[in-house]
């Protein structure tokens, strides 16, 4: 069973990951945190242990979001559409946000999906991955997934990867990759802000940006990666108007002058080797600021540190806590 917190494999999927392919569960916080250069044995790993639960972050944020329906009138009759997912690893994200699309949205037929990582063994895993889902037919619709290697080594490559395409999409995912830059020292300013500005203009009219990272502290840093997560976010929504947060809705509030806090939400995912496995993240979604006016009509009363010191880190998640 399935809510917007918690998640469990679907049989099917559960089969292909620990059967066809022998992912492998074992969490190993230390070795995931730098990922482009890891072996086939650990993306097998990856797989295994952090596949599902990417998977279950997606389909838990996606399914809320839908469950707004001036959000979800606005998506109802879409047959197609279309996704980017910077960082995408394996994929659980992908696979997650498609069946939370699938059982929300009836007419959809045809989901395509731009997915760019720098590890070729996680690239190779997504393209067999999809294929044996598209075999099983248990989808219900055309999963087309475009997984293409790219090192991003400064800004160059992000300008490469966005010229690229003249897709318009109604999802941009970039899940518990963008530490990884900061780990890696890769920008020299805050690599959230970056990456906003280089890809919010590939949004559509009704499109999301769903930004998740890990809450754990940066190396030689006081600061929390969803600290630098949200000041990165508020600075670049400061200086274009254009853009809105809609989750946290708190955010929606108080991203004009709230400095950045930190936050956190839980998600539990069950599957073959795990019940109830944990993940814990921070997350943003954002879109177009015409289209963010339309699906915060009611927006709910949400608690947050902005406004009030004492709030719990997951308020800002928790809908009507005022
Ligand atoms: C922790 S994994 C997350 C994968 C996937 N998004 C998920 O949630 O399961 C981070 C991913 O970012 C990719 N990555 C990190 N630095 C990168 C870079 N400089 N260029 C391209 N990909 C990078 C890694 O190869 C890895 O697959």
């Amino acid at each position: 069973m399935s809510n917007n917190k918690s998640f469990t494999l679907p049989l099917w999927l559960d089969k292909i990951i620990y059967y066809t392919f022998g992912a492998i569960y074992e969490p190993r916080p230390t070795d995931v945190v730098y990922n482009p250069d890891k072996p086939y044995e650990f993306v097998q790993l990856y797989l295994g242990t952090y596949f599902p639960r990417s998977c279950a972050e997606a389909y838990c944020i996606a399914s809320t979001l839908l469950s707004n329906t001036y959000y979800r009138n606005e998506l109802i009759n879409r047959e197609e559409i279309n996704i980017l997912d910077f960082c995408c690893g394996t994929g659980g994200e992908i696979v997650g946000l498609v069946l939370a699309l699938k059982e929300n949205l009836p007419e959809l037929k045809r989901v395509y999906v731009d997915a760019y990582d720098a590890n070729p063994d996680a690239i190779r895993f997504l393209y067999h991955l999809v294929d044996n889902i598209e075999k099983t037919n248990e989808l219900g619709l055309d999963l087309v997934v475009n997984p293409q290697g790219i090192y991003i080594a400064s800004e160059m490559e992000i300008d490469d990867v966005v010229n690229l395409t003249n897709v318009e999409y109604e999802f941009i995912l970039s899940s518990k990759a963008i530490n990884e830059f900061v780990e890696d020292k890769t920008f020299d300013n805050n690599a959230y802000e970056i990456i906003a500005t280089k890809f919010f203009p590939l949004l559509s009219q009704k499109g999301v940006f769903i930004m998740s990272d890990v809450t754990t502290q940066i190396d030689n840093s006081t600061l929390y990666y969803p600290q630098m997560m949200n000041d990165g976010l508020n600075k670049f929504i400061r200086k274009n108007h254009q853009f809105k947060t809609i989750v946290p809705p708190s955010c929606y509030l108080h991203e004009g002058y709230c400095l950045g806090c930190y936050m956190q939400d839980a998600f539990y995912v069950s599957h073959k080797k795990k019940d109830r496995d944990v993940s814990k993240i921070a997350y943003r979604v954002i879109c177009r600021s015409d289209f963010a006016q339309i699906v915060m009509s009611n927006i709910p009363s949400t608690l947050c540190r902005a406004d009030n010191p004492t709030a719990d880190k997951q308020a800002p998640y928790n809908y009507g806590t005022r």
